[in-house]
């Protein structure tokens, strides 16, 4: 596609809150580069809003996302569309970008509908745990629609990203850079700044475990505990967030913890992501009221990945008998499910 004739074709595959930043920023980019077409479609999993009106419908009068990104326009040259199949005709450039429990639905849904030579990329953290073991969720599209799938991580809370305050992010690819360098282009902006590394597990796994660790500062918040606290938690959460991913997969890099997928969206998520402000109030309440019950409470709509994530990662540890070599994922799970008190989450042994 760059190097031949046709132009690039973007379709995103999501409109949650970083569904919709991601199509704007996308959309500013294709507008303004000769390879891309203009038009973005971004597919919508449609809703009735309380006014009666379809969430789709909406996005296209209004140009922009009542929902789930009020008050900014995406850009005339986004779309929304709530057919799927339709929202990635001729598309040879896809982006998911929705939360990780649906994307396997999702993708049934378009096996055989790709074009040939079809490139991916997942914005989405999460894992999905199956018999034979964790799958990351890159791997989970490669392996259900047979196409090379990119990731892109990194300390970007979306909010902030849709009013263009400068942040960085992290491409994660396989083997070949070239593609990679197209999805750099595609997302970088003045404001948002794009770098490659060749580790697609670091930058994934990166991105996926940091919201655990950010339950357990929620935590640490809930309970007053101050800043030495949250930085101690913080701390042994980058260290478990590395050993694991070296346990699960060789080959990932020392470096990728300190690219923006790593420490940095660390510290993001962990001073002011959803899973830190939701844990802050399971503390708050003493573990009496469920993670459900405070997600559907204060995020109208928008999906907690955390207490998700870290019940996929204990179900790793516990399969795999590294429980006591995790002490702080293992304990977030507990706390989670109100085996432990929230008061658990400083209580370990040295390590
Ligand atoms: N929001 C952020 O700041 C941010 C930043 C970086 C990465 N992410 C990641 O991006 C991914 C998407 O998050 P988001 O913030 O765009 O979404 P969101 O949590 O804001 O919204 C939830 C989305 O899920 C959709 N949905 C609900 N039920 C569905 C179903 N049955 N099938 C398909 N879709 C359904 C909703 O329509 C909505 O678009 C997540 O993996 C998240 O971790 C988010």
């Amino acid at each position: 596609m760059e190097n031949g004739h046709a132009k690039n074709l973007v379709a995103v595959i999501g409109s949650g809150n970083w569904g919709s930043v991601a199509s704007r920023l996308i959309a500013s980019n294709t507008a303004k580069l000769p390879s891309f077409h203009d038009e973005v479609r971004m597919w919508v999993f449609e809703e009735i809003l309380p006014t009666g009106k379809k969430l789709s419908e909406s996005i296209n009068q209004a140009n922009e996302n009542c929902k789930y990104l009020p008050g900014i326009k995406l850009g005339a040259n986004v779309i929304a569309d709530p057919d799927l199949e339709n929202a990635v005709k001729d598309a040879n450039m896809l982006v998911f970008v929705t939360p990780h429990q649906f994307v396997e639905g999702i993708c049934k849904k378009l096996v055989g509908k790709l074009r040939p030579g079809t490139e991916g990329i997942s914005l989405i953290k999460g894992m999905e745990v199956k018999m034979e073991g964790p799958c990351m969720i890159s791997k989970l599209i490669t392996n259900i629609l047979g196409i090379n799938c990119c990731v892109l991580m990194g300390a970007n809370i979306a909010n902030e990203i849709a009013v263009e305050k400068f942040s960085e992010a992290t491409i994660g690819y396989k083997k070949d850079k070239e593609v990679a360098t197209r999805w750099a282009k595609l997302f970088t902006t003045p404001y948002f700044l794009v770098s490659v590394v060749e580790d697609i597990e670091g930058v994934e796994l990166c991105g996926t475990l940091k919201n655990v660790v950010a339950i357990a500062a929620g935590l640490v918040d809930g309970l007053d505990m101050g800043n030495n606290t949250k930085a101690a938690i913080m701390r042994i959460g980058l260290r478990e967030m590395r050993a694991f991913s070296k346990l699960l997969s060789p080959t990932v890099r020392d470096n990728t913890f300190f690219e923006s997928c790593g420490v940095a969206d660390l510290i993001t998520t962990c001073l002011g992501g959803r899973n830190r402000r939701v844990a802050e109030a399971f503390a708050r309440n003493g573990g009496k009221r469920s993670f459900d019950e405070l997600e559907a409470e204060m995020l109208h709509g928008q999906k907690l990945q955390g207490v998700s994530t870290a019940k996929e990662v204990y179900e790793v540890l516990t399969y795999r008998g590294w429980q006591e070599l995790f002490p702080l994922l293992s304990t977030v799970h507990e706390i989670c499910i109100g085996q432990l008190p929230p008061t658990s989450i400083v209580e370990y042994r040295i390590h």
